[in-house]
This record gives structure tokens, sequence and C-alpha cells, in this order.
């Protein structure tokens, strides 16, 4: 028997290791075809996955400088969430109320409220303040168990503003261990200022904002607003063609509140992922399959909004479309960070296995950010973004609602957060 081999850390002791495997999206049956290690254990060697197994015989072959309990615990993979707006100020509890009295989210949009409301606080604060509060959000990220989030700008509409948001978001993840993906959302809705001269403002994004994102590096994607009472079919085709020209991979929030098509036009233009799609049609389903643009869905949006409308979750597995998942975090459509609470709902609302929604908010999600060779599994090469759990068994993850279940989280190897009352 050889010598034990010594790494940085070794976590063991659970009841099961769970995760989906490769670096691409998971579709159809595969989507939850999990494998389930149990009495799991992984060693982590340089912040990376070195090997996943039995506990009894990694601990034989390992000595870790760091070991880690998991108690009986259920382990997974860090959660990705494929989709946020998390750089605002201030927050809309009122339009909340407005809707538990009956009114829409496009009335209370059309009455001044909506994503105009939200441009103030990010217009008047300083870069320093819009950091201190993004920071704490990703301290509470990370305690619900979610390592990598995309994070959108959208509530600047100015070409500081933006530019402001973007650097904001760019040093969060430098700062804290949270992982954010920079996506420039200049096209989230017409400023006041620009009420009158819708054409102007699209030459502000296309002619300024688009080149001096790319300029000065600081996103990946650039996403739109696509919908009848915001960027319109034809206005979304020309600003998202000007930002894959500029040099931006495309994301799009599509076919949200109104059948309009953004889901044919996503695939149209081979956009990395179509978000929301609660009015998607059949075709639609189809050119996103033949496209290979995810659907990145947000279960608890219809919910927060009090719309009925329910994006075709089974439908789109049935069809062959990656599915990523998302909270969509923001001020108006979901005031939660809990990726938790998503795969319960994505349960609930689109009859998602267990198994199921862990795919499409790890391995799924990191490949709508082109990251699924690095992150979204839990197997050896891949970089070392792991939960532990106090769930018994995988299942629990859609069944328990309303309580965080993450007792430590490791990113990147090292334990960068633990629950007050977790053991050792
Ligand atoms: O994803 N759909 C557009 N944007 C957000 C809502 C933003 C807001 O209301 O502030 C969303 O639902
Ligand atoms: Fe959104």
């Amino acid at each position: 028997m050889p010598a034990p081999q010594t790494i940085d850390l070794l976590i063991h002791g659970s009841s099961e290791v769970v995760t989906p495997l490769g670096q691409a999206a998971l579709t159809g049956a595969e989507l939850g075809g999990v494998a389930v290690t149990r009495d799991g254990a992984l060693a982590v060697d340089g912040g990376r996955i070195l090997e996943v197994g039995g506990s009894a015989d990694l601990q034989e072959r390992y000595t870790a400088r760091t070991s880690i309990d998991a108690q009986g615990g259920t382990v997974l993979p860090g959660l990705v969430d494929a989709h946020t707006h998390p750089v605002f100020m201030g927050t809309r509890e009122e339009e909340f109320e407005l809707r538990a009295a009956g009114k829409t989210y496009v009335e209370i949009s059309a009455a001044g409220g909506g994503i105009a409301s939200s441009l103030e606080g990010v217009r008047t604060s300083s870069e320093e303040v819009l950091l201190r509060s993004l920071l704490e959000r990703a301290r509470r990220f990370l305690a619900l168990g979610t390592t990598t989030v995309e994070a959108k700008t959208g509530y600047g509409l100015t070409l500081e503003d933006e530019l402001k948001g973007l650097r904001v978001i760019q040093r969060a993840s430098a700062e804290q261990p949270v992982d954010f993906v920079a996506t420039c959302l200049a096209a989230h809705a017409y400023p006041p200022e620009y009420a009158d001269r819708r054409e102007d403002f699209h030459t502000l994004i296309v002619e300024e904002i688009w080149p001096a994102v790319v300029a000065q590096g600081i996103a990946r994607y650039a996403d739109i607003f696509t919908e009848e009472h915001v960027f319109d079919l034809d206005s979304s085709r020309r600003i998202m063609i000007s930002a894959r020209e500029a040099g931006l991979d495309l994301r799009m929030h599509a076919d949200q509140l109104t059948p309009l098509g953004g889901a044919q036009l996503a695939a149209e233009l081979g956009a990395r992922s179509a978000d929301h799609l609660e009015h998607i049609s059949p075709v639609g389903i189809e050119a996103l399959a033949g496209a290979g643009v995810v659907a990145t869905l947000s279960p608890l949006v219809p919910l927060f909004l009090r719309e009925s409308a329910e994006a075709p979750g089974r439908a789109l597995v049935a069809g062959g479309v990656p599915v990523a998942l998302s909270t969509d975090f923001n001020p108006g459509s979901c005031y939660c960070m809990s990726m938790f609470e998503v795969l319960s709902w994505a349960s609930l609302r689109y009859g998602f296995s267990a198994a199921e929604a862990l795919s499409a908010a790890t391995l799924n999600a990191a490949a709508s950010l082109d990251l699924a060779h690095e992150i979204g599994s839990i197997e050896a090469g891949k970089r070392a973004d792991v939960l532990i759990t106090d769930l018994p068994n995988h299942v629990h993850l859609t069944y328990e609602l309303g309580r965080s279940p993450v007792t430590a989280v490791v990113k990147d190897g090292q334990l960068v957060w633990r629950s007050q009352d977790a053991g050792t």
C-alpha cells in the first residue's frame, strides 16, 4: 500500500456527493442523470478537484492539510445563478403591494415605476457606495450556496453609469469569493430623457456604450429587454447585431410578458442565452433547440409578479433545449437571492426532478456562461466550488422550502463560508 498523498483538502463523511457530469449543458433525458456517490468524499488540491470516491477509500489514500467532515449531509457543486441584476440602490416594495392590490408590472412601469424608478439610485451613488452594496449582496449569495453569479447592469442607462456598474461588478468579483460574470444591459429600458427620441438612445448604445465596454474589457455579454413595451424586435435585432459585431456575446430577455418572438430572434442571432420565456411558442422552442441557445428560466418571477404564465420548463427539456435556472435577483421582479428557493419552484412549476433542477442550476447555468469546462460539476480537473449541506439526500434539495441547508462553502478549494451552528 503506497504512502498517502498529501493534499490541500479532503471533504468526507457525506451521505451523498451528487453532481451532473461533463463540460457541456445537459439536454433531454440526460438532464436528470446526476452521479450519486454514497458515503462520498472528494480530494482537492491546488484549488481543483483531484478525485471523487468513497470516504473510507479516499481517507486511506490521502492526507489532507484541511479535512471537512460533511457529517452525513449531501455535498453538491456550488450553485450558479445565471441571471441577476444585483447593482441597484433602494428597493421597490411599494410595487409589490400594488401588485397585491391587482396592478400589473406593465401598468406600474407605465405609471413611472419599474426600471425607470431604479435609475436615480444608481446614477446618484458613487462607485464606492455601489461596491459596498454589491459586496454585502455577495456575502448573502455565498451563504446561500451560490458561488458564481451572472450580474447585469441596467439601472444606469448612461454611458458613464453603465461603465460604473460594470466596474463595480469587476471589483466586487475580485474582492471576495463569489465570481461575478458581467453583462452590460444598457438596453434594459428607455430612460425618461430619451422617452421621445428612442432612436437617439439606440445610437448611444450602438455607437458609444458597446464600443466603450469592449475597449475597457469589462463585460463578456450584452443583454436586452425585448418586449412590447420596451425594445421591439427590429430595434432589438439592430442593437444586438451591433453588440455582437463589437465583440460581445449575447443574452436576451425574451418572451417574458408577451409572445413577441424574442426566442426566435435569440436563435437567429446565436445568443448564448434566452431568458424568462414565459410566453415562448412551440416555434420558439424549436428555434432555441436548433441553435443550441440555453433557456435560462426564473420560476420565482411570475410568482413575484403575480403573472399566471409560466415558462414551459418541461416542454423546453423535451424539445432538446438546454435549460438553466436563475433567481433574476433585482428590486422589481424578484427580490430573492436564493437558488435553493429556485430549485423548489422549478420542481413545483415545471415538474423538474431534484436531479434535473440541480443540473440546470449548476452545469447548465455554467454552460450558459461559457464556463462548463471549469465549474458546474464535481469531477476531477474542475475548480473546487463545492457546498456541504445538512440535507440527508439530494431529493431534499427541492422538497424543503424556505431554509438554507448550506453548512459550508468551498470556493476554488478554500473554505470560505461556514454556518455558525455547523460542527467540525
Ligand atoms: O428580469 N425584465 C426586465 N428586467 C427585470 C426586471 C427589472 C426591474 O423591474 O427592475 C427582469 O424581470
Ligand atoms: Fe432580468
